[in-house]
């Protein structure tokens, strides 16, 4: 009886969509905590593929329970869609299936213009899904919930108050046209007959599953590094992706958590603005942009990439308290004859192994790499550990001492059976 945690170790994007679908079949119930429809979680199935934002990834699989807690931001209409592209080619989703808190706040299209405005401003680079903005309102106690939908006078209400400001915050700062409640309260209403079976009180449910001997596993969005308290501030989303978010986006029984699960690339990469202090020089970028298909599942924004880096890992474990790490990715480094990996950096003139969450302070920080032999190999098709190239081995036990972490699995491809348990 445990709940365990997939969590992407890095700036997001590290291949969770896939490792969830990989370790479903081991699961009942797949839970998504934080975070919206800025997320892009990519599972492929045979020659299919497809692109979650706000479905957890375990939907493939039959039999299990999937749940968007009471964390998640909702973009009604982005799920609904989801949902029913998802039916459209045949997966099966009900009720029986998914389960939506009725916590769960709402995006709304204001939140996503001032999104859009804000970054007109001041450019975090954004996905432009209204992600800060209605969390924004859930903190600010104007948020619309999940359970407000039902009811046209709490709809109507709830409306009206989150109008007031945000219209005077469009028009006056960015000379944007105002929205009126008509607008908002259509988006909404449309959605709602087809969405009100999903809703339930996720607290019982998923306490009550787990009392039951269900094995639960959550999915992180994003990644440790843009968590809005850990992470690279303020190049960061507005949620907690960190273990931490796990327990106040589901109401789980925190005596419920075992295993948690980090997620790195075997290289790193970031998408939007901030410090990235092992960031290739463009060629190299480019090369590795190319062979790993670095480009946002969400906005199709290119992906900036790096080498591996250490210190940021070994923060990312210590901060959530990593049990195993899992390392995708790793045929992409395949077209490079070496292999880098920050162990350092140099700060203010001294060597430091800490990794510093202020975007500012962490620009300040210069790399030291330790470099690697390559493997020069097509792992693709390797389906035991024990067959990968001694200097793929070397390069991974390198990274399980440095951090003081086992790494469990590895992966190969992008493919459902592309993992190799370590
Ligand atoms: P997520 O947001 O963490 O779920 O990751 P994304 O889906 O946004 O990005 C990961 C990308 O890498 C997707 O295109 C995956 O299909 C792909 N991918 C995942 N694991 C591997 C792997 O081991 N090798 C390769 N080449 N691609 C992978
Ligand atoms: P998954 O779950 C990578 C980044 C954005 C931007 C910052 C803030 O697929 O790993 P936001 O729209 O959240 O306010 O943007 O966070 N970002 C992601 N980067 N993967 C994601 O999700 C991301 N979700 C947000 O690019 O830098
Ligand atoms: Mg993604």
């Amino acid at each position: 009886m445990a709940a365990d945690v997939i969590i992407g170790a890095q700036w997001g994007d590290e291949g969770k969509g896939k490792i969830v679908d990989a370790l479903s079949e081991k699961y009942d119930v797949i839970v998504r905590y934080q975070g919206g429809n800025n997320a892009g979680h990519t599972v492929i199935i045979g020659k299919e593929k497809f692109i979650l934002h706000l479905l957890p990834s375990g939907i493939f699989h039959k039999n299990k329970i999937n749940i968007i807690g009471n964390g998640v931001v909702i973009d009604v209409n982005g799920l609904v869609t989801e949902i029913n592209e998802l039916k459209s080619k045949g997966i099966k989703i009900s009720p029986k299936n998914l389960i939506i808190s009725e916590n769960a706040n709402i995006v709304l299209s204001c939140h996503k213009q001032i999104d859009i405005a804000r970054e007109g401003k001041k450019k975090i680079g954004t996905t432009g899904r209204g992600i800060g903005p209605a969390y924004i309102d859930k903190y600010a106690r104007i948020g619309i919930r999940m359970r407000d939908i039902f009811d046209d006078d709490i709809l109507k209400e709830k409306i009206k108050e989150t109008l007031f400001e945000k219209n005077f915050i469009l028009k006056n700062l960015y000379n944007y046209s105002e929205i009126t409640e008509e607008e908002i309260y259509n988006e909404i209403v449309n959605h709602r007959k087809f969405l009100k079976p999903f809703i339930t009180d996720v607290v019982y449910e998923i306490n009550n599953l787990f009392k039951k001997g269900k094995k639960i596993l959550f999915e992180g969005a994003q990644g440790v590094l843009l968590d809005v308290d850990f992470g690279t501030y303020p190049y960061v989303t507005s949620s907690n992706p960190s273990v931490g978010g796990v327990l106040t986006g589901s109401g789980i029984d925190y005596k419920a958590l075992k295993r948690v699960f980090g997620v790195s690339k075997a290289y790193q990469t970031r998408v939007g603005n901030g410090p990235f202090p092992s960031e290739m020089d463009e060629q190299t970028a480019e090369k590795t942009r190319q062979r790993g298909g670095e480009f946002g599942a969400t906005t199709g924004r290119p992906r900036r990439c790096g080498w591996l880096d250490l210190v940021a890992l070994k923060y990312a474990c210590i901060l959530n308290g990593i049990t195993d790490l899992i390392i995708t990715k790793l045929d992409v480094l395949s077209i490079f004859n070496e292999v880098k990996a920050v162990t350092h950096y140099i700060y203010k003139g001294k060597k430091t192994d800490k990794f510093i969450s202020d975007s500012y302070e962490l620009s300040k920080c210069i790399p030291v790499f330790k470099t690697f032999k390559g493997w020069k190999t097509d792992l693709s098709n390797i389906k035991k550990y024990k067959d990968l190239p001694l200097n793929v081995k070397k390069y991974l036990e390198f990274i399980k001492k440095f951090i003081g972490v086992k790494i469990s699995f590895v992966s190969t491809g992008p493919e459902r059976n592309q993992i190799l348990k370590v």
